[in-house]
């Protein structure tokens, strides 16, 4: 393998200590793996290869645990030593996904046990074992138990049918549609197996904003070919329904969801469909949100459009996956308002196989964003939280910014819908209302670039979203520790440096970019780049103006109850503490607030001098990521070492020019000098 970064973090390069692969050698020095399904045949395989590379020795595959040091995998109706270990209480508490990983005695001998309910909590078992060897665990008394919180953890890839990708980075659409169903790429198989080993269980193939022709016998059955490679791998194939279908495909005047004929339409596309996918996972829609079309058009509500879709999916247990990404240049509020002002009241109108799909801010994926009100405010309708890992408005595929750190910052806000302790994380985790269905979605960084996210670093926010949303627990430190251990090394003095680098990184990136609770001040339309001056965009909403207000006076968007009093759809707890400034977070000042250029921020600079000390900050701590990076030059292989170096490059003269054109910009209203000694990072 040349170093690309191709394997992801399933490297499997042999261990260079070799006292630790002796150890290894010794707890697993064969194997017995029972059942012969196709789930089960790809965790053997995985097993095949990871151990192969990380011991550099063929392990073998026996029918008994004739002697110490025998890995024993399988599921108790699958294997009949599993079946007769003291495993029944253990495995009653981990339902369908989940796994044990334990070292028992079986008979007179020590062994490891990877134990589940069925094949695909097998398959986890066994990317979760790997990586504890990959990382460097002690496995001489592993005991764990695993199960994920959240069911339905899905990637949103937002991929056109000619292989471009909307907000994509990192080349063309992985999906061959030209090529499929005849011939089907190796690579799909490598992207099932890195969603597989961190629990990932579904794609959405199609864009959001894509037209119905996925949805024609032609491509069904593309569909189809990458539905079957997927399958063994726990996942399922979903696809998003252009709301419009009935009209443009299907020759009906009208795609009005109460119309019978627009019903029996989509029962027969949905019939249709599971004839080609008999597994397939539902849809994912976006209706009546940036000029697609949808129920509004017909006077109908989203919880109509929803429903008439869920009774299509339903009976074949299939779900929707309904979006609040709404907003209209036509109303005239606050646009951080309208999903909410939308979705809020048709709470307890939904079907029972229908998720509301939340980003996790009220604007769209930017840089920082206090949590969406949405959670906690539709306790009928289980919420599934919506993600942006390709980086949109953060920098595309050149900046490095560890995207962990966002996500648990989200999922961790308290949004008090029960009073105290209601974080984000408990409404979509089921915790707080007890729904059957749970989701989470990533919208997908990944392309047909040979190291699959553009960035080197791109790939840990893959690997993160898919942990967190099997774990959301997880802390960032530690998924950047084993994400680095697999992806690079498991040497101390690249690990502790890089590490910190990471978990700072998006925080500098926010500096330089929107610090303070600035939001949507990016180059217009492709979202790269500076451009506060923005005032010409199609539309207003679209806007920078829109967004920072700034004047002679201060700036900021006034969203306390004396402004657009967006504040009031949070919980009061948190309505009052945002509507001061008093107790507003800093982070998110400049979001509920119209700060004057002299107001005194906590550090006792006034506000001007504190938005300079932010931008100027986050350009130099850039510089020292530079420096930090040159410094393990040594510890890994030149290719990906000098490609993460070009990047950081790139990304420290793109913070300077954030750093100028937003400071440059703010003081034409400031009138403000930049304060001297400003060189230092926050
Ligand atoms: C953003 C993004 C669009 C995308 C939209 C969505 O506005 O810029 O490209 O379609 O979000 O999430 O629907």
């Amino acid at each position: 393998y040349a170093e690309d970064g191709y394997r992801l973090w399933l490297r499997y390069d042999k261990l260079a200590d070799p006292a630790k692969v002796a150890a290894y050698r010794n707890a697993v020095s064969q194997i017995v793996l029972d059942g012969q399904s196709e789930t089960i045949q790809v965790a053997r395989e995985e097993l095949t290869l990871g151990l192969k590379g990380l011991l550099g020795t063929d392990v073998s595959f026996v029918n008994q645990a004739t002697k110490e040091g025998t890995l024993i995998v399988g599921t108790p109706s699958t294997s009949k030593l599993i079946a007769s270990l003291n495993l029944k209480n253990q495995l009653a508490t981990i339902g369908n996904e989940g796994f044990i990983i334990q070292r028992t005695k079986v008979g007179t001998t020590q062994n490891i046990v990877i134990a589940a309910n069925t094949d695909v909590g097998v398959l986890y078992g066994v990317f979760h074992f790997l990586r504890l060897i990959q990382t460097h665990q002690d496995i001489s008394a592993v005991n764990s138990v695993n199960t994920p919180k959240i069911n339905h953890r899905i990637l949103n890839h937002w991929d056109n049918l000619n292989r471009t990708v909307e907000r994509g980075y990192a080349g063309a659409s992985l999906w061959d549609w030209h090529k499929l169903p005849d011939y089907t790429s190796p690579r799909y198989k490598d992207y099932a197996r890195a969603n597989a080993s961190v629990g990932i269980n579904g794609t959405v193939l199609t864009n959001v904003n894509a037209n119905a022709l996925i949805l024609t016998p032609q491509y069904l059955e593309k569909v189809a070919a990458l539905a079957n490679i997927f399958r063994p791998y726990g996942i399922r194939v979903y696809l998003t329904a252009r709301f419009s279908a009935p009209v443009e495909m299907g020759g009906l005047k009208t795609a009005d969801p109460l119309d019978p004929q627009v019903i029996a339409w989509w029962k027969q596309k949905t019939e249709e469909i599971y004839t080609y996918v008999p597994d397939f996972g539902g849809f994912l829609v976006k209706a009546n949100s940036e000029g697609q079309p949808g129920p509004q058009n017909y006077g109908r509500t989203h919880a109509d459009g929803a429903n008439m879709l869920a009774d299509a999916v339903g009976p074949k247990g299939g779900i929707v996956m309904w979006r609040a990404f709404v907003y209209d240049n036509k109303i005239p509020d606050d646009r951080a308002k309208q999903a909410y002002t939308e979705f809020k009241p048709l709470d307890g109108t939904f079907r029972k196989n229908v998720l509301v799909q939340v980003k996790n801010g009220a604007v769209d994926f930017q840089p920082r964003e206090p949590f969406h009100p949405l959670f906690g405010a539709m306790p009928k309708t289980p919420m599934m939280m919506e993600f942006q890992i390709t980086q949109e408005y953060l920098g595309f595929a050149t900046h490095m910014v560890f995207l962990a750190s966002l996500f648990k910052e989200t999922l961790y806000a308290d949004t008090y819908a029960k009073g105290k302790g209601s974080e984000v994380a408990k409404v979509i985790d089921r915790s707080l209302d007890k729904h059957e269905l749970t989701g989470i979605a990533g919208v997908a960084n990944i392309g047909d670039e040979r190291n699959w996210c553009g960035h080197p670093f791109g790939q840990a926010n893959w690997y993160a979203f898919g942990r967190l949303a099997w774990d959301h627990t997880l802390s960032e430190d530690q998924i950047a520790d084993e994400w680095l251990r697999m992806t690079f090394s498991n040497d101390n003095r690249f690990l502790k440096p890089v590490k910190e680098m990471m978990l700072a990184s998006r925080e500098t990136l926010v500096n330089y970019m929107t610090p303070l609770g600035l939001h949507h001040i990016m180059g217009y339309n492709h979202h790269y780049g500076p451009g506060p001056w923005v005032n010409q965009a199609s539309r207003p909403d679209w806007n920078s103006v829109y967004y920072h207000k700034a004047d002679s006076i201060g700036v900021g968007f006034d969203r306390t109850t004396k402004g657009s009093d967006a504040v009031s759809q949070y919980f009061p707890p948190v309505r009052d503490m945002f509507n001061s400034t008093q107790t507003c977070p800093e982070k998110f000042l400049l979001w509920f607030h119209h700060v004057p250029w002299d107001y005194k921020t906590q550090s006792g600079r006034i506000l001007w001098d504190e938005l300079c000390y932010r931008y100027y900050g986050g350009a130099k701590s850039v510089q020292q990521m530079q420096q930090t990076w040159n410094t393990i030059q040594p510890m890994i292989d030149a290719e990906r070492f000098v490609h993460v170096k070009d990047l950081l490059k790139v990304q420290e003269k793109e913070a300077r020019w954030w750093r100028d054109a937003c400071v440059l910009y703010f003081q034409s209203f400031s009138k403000r000098p930049i304060p001297s000694d400003l060189e230092k990072p926050p």
